[in-house]
């Protein structure tokens, strides 16, 4: 698959306007992506589960217009007009205008409501960017009907990427990947798929608990970080790693071999933040209270031999892992030992989910 593959030929159908909603997950990655080049290519492969209650909920309303020489659109978070959020969606739209040529010839709005609130940490640029993406191609679908379901969810998820890297991981589910490897037939760094091989029952309905310790805005964004590995001393290492890690989870995933799955998932977290202490310049991302949890996970598990773990994204809250069998006890962990360290005791309940969905108007 190249760029070229998604510059759509003549459009069969025209249309005046319309009306389209999409929800979409957020996703958590285990093996990370962290380092890009050129059009938001990444460095590394990187595997991610699909959530479940995080998610963006989207309606894309369009109608046609005279004037065919600018974006025209303007964004509400729940139900209020986001001038600020305007300048992500003019990148985004210039980014994809070669994929959707008929961006310019209709005005939009786009109404978006997220499941988890905008002010908890939680990036919310995967699932937002992943439902427009799929709301766009609806409209692309309505123009072209001939488009076969592959090739809708393929350039929805190429689309995304062009909005938020990771973003492209949001649109199926339970588990994708997204990036060359070398294992992976077909795996692109273009776009994500659903992850292809065997996965035992072990990772069946597997639970994530998100623990809010910081829900202020991140101090460095993502698009900082992942040019800082750009002349970083480590990164070629650090992709090679991702690239083996992501080998050893396909065994991982087969034999539902929870005890490397947890040594595989926890250095990843660990070593995404080691690449930004090692960056020039460097940051942290992580609070005392996302060191607190992560010793306390670790202590409980020597001691009762659960397989309970933990990820990070690029902040501060905490993802805790567990599989379903053990879910009852580890609630009660993290009800007991590990909300004192959240921000206001907030956390969210979530699990692997399944995927974006369309929604009736
Ligand atoms: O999609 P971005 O550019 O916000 O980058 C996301 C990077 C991590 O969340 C830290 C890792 C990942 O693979 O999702």
């Amino acid at each position: 698959m190249t760029e070229q593959q998604f510059i759509p030929l003549k459009y069969s159908n025209a249309i005046e306007s319309g009306r389209y909603t999409w929800s979409s997950p957020s996703n958590i990655a285990l093996v990370k992506y962290w380092g890009k080049r050129g059009n938001q290519i990444p460095e590394n492969p990187s595997v991610s589960f699909t959530l479940d209650a995080c998610k963006t909920t989207t309606t894309l309303s369009f109608s046609s217009k005279e004037d065919h020489s600018n974006f025209d659109f303007e964004v509400y978070l729940d139900g209020q007009l986001k001038e600020d959020f305007k300048p992500k969606i003019e990148t985004f739209f210039k980014r994809i205008e070669t994929y959707l040529p008929f961006l310019k010839t209709f005005h939009f709005k786009i109404e978006t409501v997220n499941t988890f609130p905008h002010s908890s940490g939680i990036a919310s640029s995967a699932s937002g960017m992943s439902a427009l993406a799929l709301c766009l191609m609806s409209i692309e679908k309505e123009l072209n009907p001939s488009l076969a379901e592959i090739e809708f969810t393929q350039k929805a998820s190429f689309l995304a990427r062009l909005g938020s890297g990771s973003a492209c991981r949001s649109l199926e589910g339970d588990l994708v990947v997204w990036g060359e490897h070398n294992e992976i037939t077909n795996s692109s760094n273009l776009f994500g798929m659903k992850y292809p091989f065997e996965v035992h029952e072990n990772f069946k309905n597997y639970h994530d608990t998100i623990l809010l310790v910081d829900k202020g805005e991140k101090q460095v964004s993502s698009t900082v970080g992942h040019n800082l590995m750009h002349n970083h001393p480590l990164a070629q290492e650090r992709f090679k790693q991702a690239h083996e890690n992501l080998s050893k989870l396909i065994n991982v995933f087969k034999e539902g071999d929870l005890k490397s799955f947890i040594e595989i998932v926890e250095s990843e977290a660990l070593t995404l933040h080691a690449m930004m202490m090692t960056s020039m310049p460097y940051f942290i991302l992580m609070k005392p209270n996302t060191l607190e949890i992560i010793n306390r996970i670790w202590a409980y598990r020597k001691e009762t031999g659960s397989h309970v773990c933990f990820t990070l994204d690029a902040g501060a809250n905490v993802h805790v892992l567990y599989p379903e069998p053990e879910a009852e006890q580890v609630y009660d962990f993290i009800a007991n030992d590990l909300v004192a360290y959240c921000q206001n005791g907030h956390y969210i309940c979530d699990r692997i989910g399944f995927g974006a969905k369309q929604l009736p108007i």
